[in-house]
């Protein structure tokens, strides 16, 4: 063995990584590695297999291949332990209704409770700072079930800061979310990672504010990795047409980096 190998490795690996739902291959062969602190953007085509790519990081699906963390493969490790190293966002969370704001995000800080003890005054004070910072301190004492889509979808990102995990699974954070929201919900991802050294790994749909934010994409097609690099070179038009079954058109922008265009097949008013 050389030396190398014997170091364990920081952050994030995958090797060959595959899930079977109902005979169906939904991931196959994933091998992929995550460095401390890098925000990884996984993209692809509805169905290539992105959301099950994270609930297997999340250990929320069954798997073959091996996921590690520092070194230390997570299939084996106790439940708390793992929820103290790994948060992580669902497409489509479920909500207890009656809850309000304030309770539902300090449920993120369950994992920091000794064996016998509940939540503390800390605890709460760290919900309260997060909900500041997702601008909803006047949603606190609000139930969930008197919440607007995007009020939820922040309140969960919510939930899983104060978790307080080094490693943030977020699966598509943003879809509810307006414009405006979009772009704060992802200036606070970044502003925590540089902060707390996060990794994070996201899916995005929207490749051109996926450009904006993160370092690296992940391209998935049926399940495998098709193209894996910098937006500059993963966005282009080539790829994006065949692996999304679109023609687009990707423009650089001054401002805004790679901007990323679906063309119609017909003009606009076109009757043909
Ligand atoms: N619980 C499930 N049972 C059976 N098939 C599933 C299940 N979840 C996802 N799939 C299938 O696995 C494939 C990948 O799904 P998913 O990971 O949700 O893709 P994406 O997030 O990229 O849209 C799809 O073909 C989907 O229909
Ligand atoms: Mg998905």
């Amino acid at each position: 063995m050389t030396q190398s190998e014997t170091v364990a490795q920081r952050g994030v690996q995958l090797r060959e990584v595959g899930v079977v739902y109902e005979r169906a291959v939904a991931l196959s062969d994933v091998s992929l590695d995550v460095a401390l602190g890098e925000w990884v953007g996984v993209i692809g085509a509805n169905g290539a297999g992105k959301s099950t790519l994270l609930r297997a990081m999340a250990r929320l699906v069954k798997y073959r291949g091996t996921i590690r963390i520092d070194g230390h493969e997570t299939g084996p490790m106790h439940r708390r332990d793992f929820a103290r190293l790994v948060a992580y966002v669902p497409q489509s969370p479920q909500f207890p209704a009656q809850m309000r704001a304030i309770d539902y995000v300090t449920l993120g800080r369950t994992p920091h409770h000794g064996y016998l003890g509940g939540e503390s005054s800390h605890d709460r004070d760290r919900s309260a700072e997060l909900l500041g910072r997702l601008d909803m301190s006047h949603l606190a004492l609000r139930h969930l079930d008197s919440m607007s889509g995007g009020e939820l979808q922040r309140l969960v990102l919510a939930r899983a800061l104060a978790q307080s995990a080094p490693i943030l699974l977020l699966d598509e954070p943003t879809s509810a979310l307006d414009v405006g929201r979009r772009v704060e919900v992802l200036e606070l991802v970044d502003e925590l990672r540089l902060e707390r050294n996060l990794t994070v790994i996201s899916t995005v749909h929207d490749l051109t504010l996926a450009a904006q934010f993160v370092e690296r994409l992940v391209l998935l097609s049926q399940g495998a990795v098709v193209a894996d690099g910098t937006p500059e070179e993963v966005l282009v038009e080539e790829v994006v047409n065949r692996h999304f079954d679109v023609r687009v058109e990707i423009l650089r922008s001054e401002h805004n980096g790679i901007v990323v265009t679906p063309r119609r097949a017909k003009s606009k008013g076109s009757h043909d």
